[in-house]
Formats: structure tokens, C-alpha cells, sequence
């Protein structure tokens, strides 16, 4: 079987997919809608793509033989574009979030369920090295139990102006002004992916935005009536331990934006500061004995640059160089399975977002063809959204302690998608 996917939406994050999708040996056509005329033909000259549509709804209803959609909309109109995808028939790969509202999740689950239709989040930080990280080491079992986590997503609103007006038009601050904790995917999905566990309850407090004169949060002002730019959640997990999740929109903090600073468990830990990720095993280990004495270690496999981590042996970490931004954070590192990618994607340009975007792809297109389950799939995405839409509601109630309802895990009888040596592409693949 080969893909045949609609890219629906030309904005800036989907270009890079359209030009992945087009590169990877087992997808055969990309098509792109978008309601900007100007997009579309940006798009079509960039990518030589010749397949165009005015909207979504046009793509359905005249390509008849595309078997996937790809959502790359604006992230507050995602759940109903889901939808009718899925109803149309079509696996499909989504930006985040999953959707936007309870219903709406419930509705492309119970959708999943019946059809058996791929649905994939495309969520970039479940590929980020201390994500990976922590999920390898908490499956083999070097933390022991969770007890406490902590993880953000910090971009502040004025770097997302130009993307908000473009597609807000006039009225932009109405969609800009969505409730931090109504994307908060980046920082759960590195959480609760790593634990396999879900959130049960959630009290969460908002910092009320009155000192910015942006017009973007406050009641009356967005489709939402938010009036919080940051807000700060404390999780129940299902297993008992504790998570703290930041979601920030006025921060004085650049980058990296989306990370784990804390992960402990009763024997290990996993510290991250900007450049430097340590692993710890505590007293505890010691005491049960699975290691002599307590121990540190400085995760170099976590750093994707070969000049950050040459500098750094040498001892000549250039300061101003870490500092101009993405300079020491470019290239796959080595905890990232890159043999495990079409050739093609291997030795590439650097990917934003961590590189995570040709893991992406692959991914959603091996789950199509084989059939499997792929993480970030319908039941992990309702995990990671549904517990940030009961955050919100509780900071409106100035942090009330409130159930978070569970849709459950995906079917065991769908077989996960999972590598091992004899998957991998071999070389020759186009
Ligand atoms: N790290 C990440 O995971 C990450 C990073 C950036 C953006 N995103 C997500 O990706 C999505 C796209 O981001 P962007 O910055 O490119 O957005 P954007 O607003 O610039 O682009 C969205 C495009 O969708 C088009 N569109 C809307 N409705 C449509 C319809 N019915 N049919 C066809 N086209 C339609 C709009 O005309 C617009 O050009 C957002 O949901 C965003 O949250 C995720």
C-alpha cells in the first residue's frame, strides 16, 4: 500500500512535512488545500506540487483517491477537521492538539475505535532527546516509581504575532488569546509519555494578563473569555506520584521551550538545565541494591550537536556561540535512532523542533501501511489534552481541585508500532 495524503493547511509547519511526505519511499502523492489562493501557490511552486484545493472540504469532495488527510490548521479548528476526515474514510495526521472541546475528543476516539482508521498527533515533543530519555529509562526501570515531574512549554505570544494575524485577519487576538492549558501537548506528552500513566485530578492557577496592552487575554477580548497568559497545573497520576505542568505565554525565556526539567523516581533522577541533562541514582538504589554508591552522570547522548559535545570534552564551550540560539542544538544526537529513518531523511538539513519532524512522518506512514498503532495516537492525545481542558476550568475556579474524566487506553488486539534492527529502511530505499 502506498500513501496518497491532502496536506490541509500551507502555513509555516506544514512545509516542512509536505516536503518530507513527498521524500519518503512509501508515499506516492501529496496534494495541498489551503484558503489563502497565495499559500496554495507559494506551496505549489516550492514543492512542485500540482494537486491544489481551495479548503478541506473542496479536498474531500474532488480527490477521490487520497487515502490520508493531514491537518495543518489553525490549532482551535483541529476537532472537527479530524472528524470529517475520519468520516470520509481517511487515516489522519494532526497538528497539535487533538481537538479542543471533551465531545469533540470523544467523538474521533469512539471514531478510531469503529473504523480502525490510523490517527496520529503530531506531537514533536515526544521525539525530543530527554523525553526519549526518560521514557527509555523509566520502561527498563532505572527511576523506579514515578513520584514527581516536571515540564513546560514556554513561547511567549509576541514571537506568534505574524502567524496569528495572518490567519486571524483583523480580528487576530480572538484565536491568539486561546487558554495556555489548551495546548498544553508539548509538556504532558513528555510527561505522562514517558510514565504511561494518565492524570486523575488537576487544580490549576492562571496568571490574569492585565499588564500587557496587546488586547489578546481578558473576558470579552478571545473566543474563550480567557483571561490567563500562564497558568500552572498540579497533577494526580494514575499511579499515585505527582506532576507540575507550566504552560507560559508571557515569559521572558527563549529556548529551549518545550522540556523536562525534573523526573525522579525513588532510585533515579533526571535533572535538565538548558545544555547540560544529568541522570542521578539516589540512596535508595543503594539501600535496596541495585548499585554499590550513589552515582552521576552527564547525558551527552541528550546533546544534538557534535560541536557542543566536542567543545564541551575539550573544554571550550563557546558561550556566545550556545547563546546565539539553535548554534549548539543542531543535528540528530545520539539517542535519536536515526538508522531507523528512510535513508533519505538521514543525513538531511537539521529539522526544527529537535529534529523530531522526519520521526513524524515516518511514524504516521509505516502505522497506514502496516497497520499498527502509533504513539500519539487518538487515546494518548485525549490523555494529553483532556487533563489541560480540566485545568483550565479549575484556575477559572482560582485552583479547585477537580476530576479529570478518562477515556481509557487503545484496544490491546491493535498491535503497537514498535522498531527492531530488521525494520529499518535498508540503504537502497529511494
Ligand atoms: N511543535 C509543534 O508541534 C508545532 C509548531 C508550530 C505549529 N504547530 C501547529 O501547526 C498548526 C499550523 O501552524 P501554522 O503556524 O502553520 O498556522 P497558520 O495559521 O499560519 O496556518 C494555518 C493555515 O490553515 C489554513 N486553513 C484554515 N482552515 C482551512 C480549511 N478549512 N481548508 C484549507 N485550509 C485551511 C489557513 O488559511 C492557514 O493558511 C497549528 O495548529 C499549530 O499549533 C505545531
Amino acid at each position: 500500500m502506498k500513501i496518497r495524503i491532502g496536506i490541509v493547511g500551507a502555513g509555516s509547519f506544514s512545509d516542512d512535512f509536505i516536503r518530507l511526505f513527498l521524500l519518503h519511499p512509501d508515499v506516492e502523492k501529496v496534494a495541498v488545500a489551503d484558503l489563502d489562493p497565495e499559500r496554495r501557490k507559494a506551496s505549489a511552486e516550492k514543492h512542485g506540487v500540482t494537486e491544489l484545493y481551495s479548503s478541506l472540504d473542496e479536498m474531500l469532495k474532488e480527490s477521490k483517491d487520497l487515502n490520508c488527510i493531514g491537518i495543518f490548521t489553525q490549532r482551535h479548528l483541529h476537532g472537527p477537521m479530524v472528524l470529517q476526515a475520519l468520516e470520509a474514510g481517511k487515516h489522519v495526521f494532526s497538528a497539535v492538539p487533538i481537538a479542543c472541546t471533551i465531545e469533540e475528543i470523544e467523538k474521533i476516539v469512539e471514531k478510531v475505535k469503529e473504523t480502525r482508521l490510523v490517527y496520529m498527533m503530531g506531537e514533536t515533543c515526544y521525539y525530543f532527546p530527554d523525553a526519549i530519555y526518560c521514557r527509555q529509562k523509566y520502561n527498563e526501570g532505572a527511576f523506579g516509581k514515578f513520584v514527581y515531574g516536571e515540564a513546560q512549554y514556554y513561547h511567549d505570544i509576541s514571537e506568534m504575532y505574524a502567524s496569528f494575524k495572518h490567519s486571524g485577519g483583523e480580528n487576530w487576538q480572538r484565536a491568539a488569546g486561546i487558554p495556555p492549558m489548551f495546548y498544553p501537548t508539548h509538556s504532558i506528552s513528555m510527561l505522562f509519555g514517558a510514565i504511561n500513566e494518565y492524570a486523575t485530578k488537576v487544580s490549576c492557577l492562571g496568571l490574569r494578563d492585565d499588564f500587557h496592552t496587546d488586547e489578546i487575554y481578558g473576558e470579552g477580548k478571545n473566543f474563550w473569555d480567557n483571561p490567563f497568559s500562564n497558568q500552572t497545573a498540579i497533577f494526580r497520576m494514575s499511579g499515585g506520584g505527582v506532576a507540575r505542568i507550566n504552560e507560559f505565554r508571557r515569559v521572558g525565556c527563549h529556548k529551549p521551550s518545550s522540556f523536562i526539567t525534573g523526573f525522579y523516581g525513588d532510585f533515579g533522577t533526571y535533572e535538565h538545565s538548558i545544555l547540560q541533562h544529568t541522570f542521578q541514582r539516589g540512596i535508595s538504589a543503594v539501600k535496596w541494591g541495585l548499585d554499590k554508591q550513589t552515582k552521576m552522570e552527564y547525558l551527552d547522548e541528550l546533546l544534538n550537536s557534535e560541536a557542543y559535545v566536542a567543545d564541551k570534552k575539550a573544554g571550550t564551550i563557546n558561550w556566545e556561540r550556545a547563546q546565539s540560539n539553535m548554534e549548539y542544538v543542531k543535528g540528530f544526537c545520539a539517542i535519536q535512532d536515526k538508522g531507523r529513518l528512510p535513508k533519505i531523511y538521514r543525513n538531511d538539513k537539521p529539522f526544527s523542533h529537535f529534529n523530531s519532524h522526519p520521526f513524524l512522518v515516518d511514524d504516521f506512514v509505516r502505522a497506514v501501511v502496516d497497520d499498527k498503532l502509533p504513539p500519539n495516537n487518538a487515546w494518548d492525545a485525549a490523555r494529553y489534552m483532556i487533563p489541560g481542558l480540566i485545568a483550565h476550568e479549575s484556575s477559572l475556579r482560582d485552583g479547585e481541585l477537580m476530576e479529570i474524566p478518562d477515556l481509557g487506553g487503545a484496544p490491546e488486539d491493535w498491535a503497537k508500532l514498535e522498531y527492531t534492527k530488521k525494520d529499518y529502511y535498508e540503504e537502497d530505499v529511494k
